[in-house]
């Protein structure tokens, strides 16, 4: 005979296959900070992972860590990463027969002094389906990864002795579907699990409407767990100090006579704040409101602590306006990442990340896809962010059905709701967004009109419901929020006359790989077209995973250590889709960040950086240098600055800057700080702009921007000729006793991200311009000139190039030619690439810089004398490509440590590189650590570059960062140290 055990409901229900149970026994969300009487239960649990979710639990247990995802722990279920396809082929509600369970248990000594106590159990987010059992007997359920769920836990445990809690995580189910983000998939109890006691009179809810006008009001939700109904009881409020009375004109006890419920009623605190600091992005004035409920007697029987800042969101015409100012809304989409623990971030990951988007120009952020963790808007609250919140809603690859799904309303209206009412006392929060690629239906008109009735104070926006005429009005989304919009479509609808409401695009800019080409166009026409008022890259993080080669694992939470600016530690690598053996994926997309793995800035940065620069160089006029003040609600004072003039003979002077008194959106001349030499050739002014009082997010002396204006062209120069021929080889190869590799034609680049998924690397290597073969037409000596005739056949076509190699003082002159025909139209690069011998380790170069740029991404960096090692100059993008090109270079050197080397000048500012690799090399390798480094320098000198774009995912660059075929011609000279 087999023991019949009595069925678990939470386990017989199946209530990973039902889309209408978003939850059971959950209490309902709030915004309580409480600070007392909690137990964490956070650290190594019991755990074991079953195949499915109705498997039986046996007696073997091992250890997991919670916080934490087990696909990033030591078992066999490994993380897994889909854009927008689903990774099994089950229709919504289903999930697939195997479905990863993780069962967690744990003892809990439930301290004794909680007697007469409510106590609640608080699981701050787990993915993705929770089922709670406490001492056996069920506790609850809830969905929604990336939200916390409360049970009440008064009636089953007590206090003085010891409970067993079980969490059982179902990974796969109707929720996934409707969890389809581009991110990695993973299972587990990613945020922190406590255990706290209240009074049973206790707060159920505090609402703070804080405007910037100073009116303060405080609502407050009470209950009483008893079901006593204790009279007499009321809220009191401190705000730095000052105490505020409860508001008695507004009575809304529930005073119904036969009471079944626990709800006491409704109390207010209303008030004006004189002369109040009003929050913004820029000065983030916090105020300390505590929040005291009182019995009868005045004793305390709850408290609820909150920062809160006055301002005032509101949308008037196609303005966004913050207090009255239409501010630019410099935004970046983030997601909760973290290498080693996936979806697990630590409060000082989270700050670290805010204090780097501070330190780069950033101003909002978009929770991307899902509410983050609390302490992310606490510290937006801050450090001054404007956020867009969003709700954990995709259902990308089953978007149309699912957004009219009644079976789903539930959900959709849950995750909104419940994010709104945890959020609503932040500042930092400006637009909710109802969630993402989720096509539009009834369902998101649902949980809009939950929002509007219950948080009318913010807009709300929903890029589904307005993606297909950004004019028309609709409930679900206030502001215009396309992603990865053309910029002629944004300018043309701003210019139509029938744009309604603002457009910030809430993605744009697509950061894979070697990306964000033409930002600086893009907010050219931003801050100089009504209408437009900014966006959110696309995105963050790069989401590579640390890994060990060897055995395929991630490293998990010991991995401190093994990775340092932007490169994993020898034997390890940053997966990304594929690397786990998963066949279903989407490979490298997910690394399309703005920062690596470890949160090391992408070049790409210093291009935002100087985009979004609070002080401008306006113009050079005869009375001097005029400055502008581009910030919005702040005056220039936190700042400080240096001159620099750098002179193209190798000159840099510099002089303190005094910057002026501006107010926002004022402008001011400036003396000229320098008596500027007469002579020295080109001239550049650069203004450091650094920190000059310590910041929350900078120390002193971070550099903030360096705008820059020229003030003298470069002078005309000519080599004296000598009139003795240079040595070629029988192929008309330069001989040269420091070139390992003579100068030849390039027209290849490593395919970037860009060039891949936007469809150009496809046509270049069709053309064959990865494999050209170069053939010697003739060899020619006139008067000591050496003119080297080539072919250089692809598959279409020929490209004809002519060098002229002319002695001059000290070394070779160098004057090229080539004629691409009609058929290579739109080829990644024109110019010349040859090898050093071995010992050149050190680039020093006049031109801009120092960080990486391309022709279509070069504003942030100045022009000037720059200097790094050779293995400094490349950027180790997680699949290579090309990588550590510098725009705008006039003259460079490389040198080995003993000074010899060679110089080179260019005709004119031209794209260079100078890396250990080959772009054959960068275009086999598809990790960084498959990469060998070559002993020389590879060195390119381009007569063009084609521009980056943003082609991964978005608009390519633009026509005129392209290359037409026909004549190109440039010239350089080679001289020896
Ligand atoms: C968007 C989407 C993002 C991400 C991005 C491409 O369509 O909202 O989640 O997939 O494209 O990286
Ligand atoms: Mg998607």
């Amino acid at each position: 005979m087999t023991d019949v055990l009595p069925a678990d409901p939470l386990i017989s229900l199946r209530p990973w296959e039902a889309p209408e149970v978003t939850s059971w026994g959950r209490l309902p969300m709030n915004a309580v900070d409480r600070r007392s009487d909690a137990l964490s239960l956070d650290g190594d649990w019991h755990f074991q992972l079953l195949p499915a979710p109705d498997a039986q639990v046996s007696d073997v247990w091992s250890s997991a860590h919670v916080p934490g995802v087990w696909t990033m722990q030591d078992t066999d279920d490994r993380p897994q990463y889909t854009n927008v396809r689903m990774p099994y082929t089950e229709f919504p509600p289903q999930s697939p027969a195997a479905n990863p369970t993780g069962v967690y248990e744990r003892e809990v000594d439930v301290p004794g002094e909680w007697t007469g106590r409510r106590i609640v159990l608080q699981v701050g987010a787990a993915e993705s389906v929770l089922l709670v059992h406490v001492d056996g007997r069920p506790a609850g359920i809830s969905k929604d990864s990336h939200l916390a769920a409360e049970f009440d836990l008064t009636d089953v445990v007590r206090p003085g002795e010891r409970s067993v809690v079980r969490l059982t995580v179902v990974k796969w189910s109707d929720a996934s579907h409707i969890e389809d983000q581009d991110q990695w998939w993973h299972g587990g109890v990613t945020r922190s699990v406590l255990l706290y006691a209240t009074d049973p009179l206790h707060l159920a809810d505090v609402s703070v409407r804080a405007g910037f006008d100073g009116e303060l009001r405080v609502d407050c939700r009470v209950r009483d767990a008893r079901g006593a109904l204790p009279d007499g009881w009321y809220v009191s409020g401190e705000l730095e100090g000052r105490l505020l009375a409860q508001d008695d004109e507004f009575d809304r006890v529930n005073v119904e006579d036969e009471r079944v419920s626990d709800f006491l009623g409704e109390a207010r605190i209303h008030t004006t704040v004189p002369e109040v600091r009003t929050w913004n992005a820029e000065t983030p004035e916090l105020y300390g409101l505590t929040v005291r409920l009182h019995r009868a007697d005045g004793t305390v029987a709850d408290t609820s602590q909150h920062r809160i800042g006055f301002r005032d969101v509101r949308i008037v015409g196609r303005d966004l306006l913050i207090n009255g100012e239409r501010v630019f809304i410099r935004g970046v989409n983030r997601h909760d990442f973290h290498p080693l623990t996936g979806r697990t971030v630590s409060y000082d990951d989270m700050r670290a990340d805010l204090v780097l988007l501070k330190r780069f120009g950033f101003n909002a952020i978009r929770t991307s896809h899902y509410p983050n963790d609390p302490a992310l808007y606490d510290l937006a609250d801050e450090l001054g962010f404007y956020v867009v919140d969003e709700a954990d809603i995709e259902a990308h690859d089953h978007a149309h059905e699912i957004a009219d799904d009644p079976r789903y309303l539930n959900a959709f209206v849950d995750r909104v709701s419940r994010m709104v009412l945890r959020d609503k006392n932040h500042p930092s929060v400006i637009v909710w967004s109802l969630g993402n690629e989720s096509d539009y239906g009834a369902n998101h008109d649902a949980a809009a009109g939950w929002v509007r009735r219950h948080d009318p104070t913010r807009p709300i926006q929903y890029e589904g419901a307005a993606k297909l005429d950004w004019a028309a009005t609709d409930d679900c989304s206030d502001i215009a929020c396309p992603m990865y919009a053309p910029l002629e479509d944004c300018v043309a609808h701003a210019l139509s006359g029938r744009q309604t409401r603002p457009l910030i695009q809430c993605e744009y800019s697509h950061a894979m790989g070697n990306s964000n080409g033409t930002l600086a166009d893009l907010w050219a026409a931003i801050e100089s077209t009504p209408g437009l008022q900014g966006g959110f890259i696309w995105e963050f993080w790069d989401h590579g995973i640390l890994q060990r080669v060897n055995d395929g694992r991630p490293v998990g939470r010991g991995g401190a250590g093994l990775y340092d600016n932007g490169v994993a530690a020898p034997g390890h690598r940053w997966a990304y889709g594929g690397d786990f053996g998963e066949t279903i994926h989407d490979g490298a997309f997910i690394a399309d960040g703005v920062v690596f793995p470890d949160r090391t800035p992408k070049p790409a940065l210093y291009e935002h950086r100087e985009i979004a620069a609070p002080v401008r160089i306006e113009c050079f006029k005869h009375e001097g240098i005029v400055l502008g003040n581009h910030q919005h609600f702040r005056g220039l004072d936190w700042l400080t600055g240096e001159w620099e003039l750098s002179l193209a003979d190798g000159r840099t002077l510099t002089a303190p800057a005094e910057l002026p008194d501006l107010r926002p959106g004022e402008t001011a001349a400036v003396p000229l700080p320098f008596e500027v030499p007469r002579d020295g050739g080109e001239a550049w002014l650069t203004l450091r702009v650094t920190v000059a009082e310590d910041q929350p997010w900078a120390p002193r002396g971070t550099e903030v921007c360096v705008p820059q204006v020229r003030l003298r062209g470069p002078d005309a120069a000519e080599d004296a000729h000598v009139d003795r021929p240079v040595e070629v080889d029988g192929e008309g190869l330069l001989i040269h006793p420091l070139l390992a590799a003579a100068p030849t034609l390039s027209l290849w680049r490593a395919p970037t991200d860009n060039d891949e998924l936007g469809g150009m690397a496809e046509r270049w290597r069709a053309w064959g311009l990865d494999s050209l073969v170069r053939k010697v037409v003739s060899v020619r000596e006139d008067g000591g000139r050496v003119t080297v005739e080539a072919e250089y056949a692809g598959t279409v076509g020929v490209v004809t190039h002519r060098q002229v190699f002319t002695r001059v003082e000290g070394g070779v002159r160098i004057d090229e030619q080539a004629e691409l025909p009609e058929q290579f139209d739109d080829v990644a690069r024109v110019g010349t690439v040859f090898e050093t011998t071995p010992g050149l380790d050190l680039l020093e170069w006049f031109g801009q810089g120092p960080w990486e740029s391309y022709p279509d991404r070069s504003a942030g960096a100045p022009v000037g004398h720059h200097s790094l090692p050779v293995d400094a100059l490349f950027t180790p993008y997680l699949r290579p490509q090309e990588s550590g090109g510098r725009h705008g270079v006039r003259q460079f050197t490389l040198s080995a440590p003993d000074a010899t080397g060679l110089v080179v000048v260019l005709d004119e500012p031209r794209q260079i590189s100078v890396t250990r690799y080959r772009a054959e090399d960068l275009t086999t390798a598809a990790h960084h650590d498959e990469l060998m480094p070559r002993p020389g320098c590879v060195v390119h000198i381009d007569a063009a570059h084609r521009g980056l774009g943003t082609a991964s995912c978005g608009p390519d660059t633009f026509p005129s960062y392209r290359i037409a075929p026909g004549i190109h011609r440039w010239s350089w000279t080679l001289r020896v140290l």
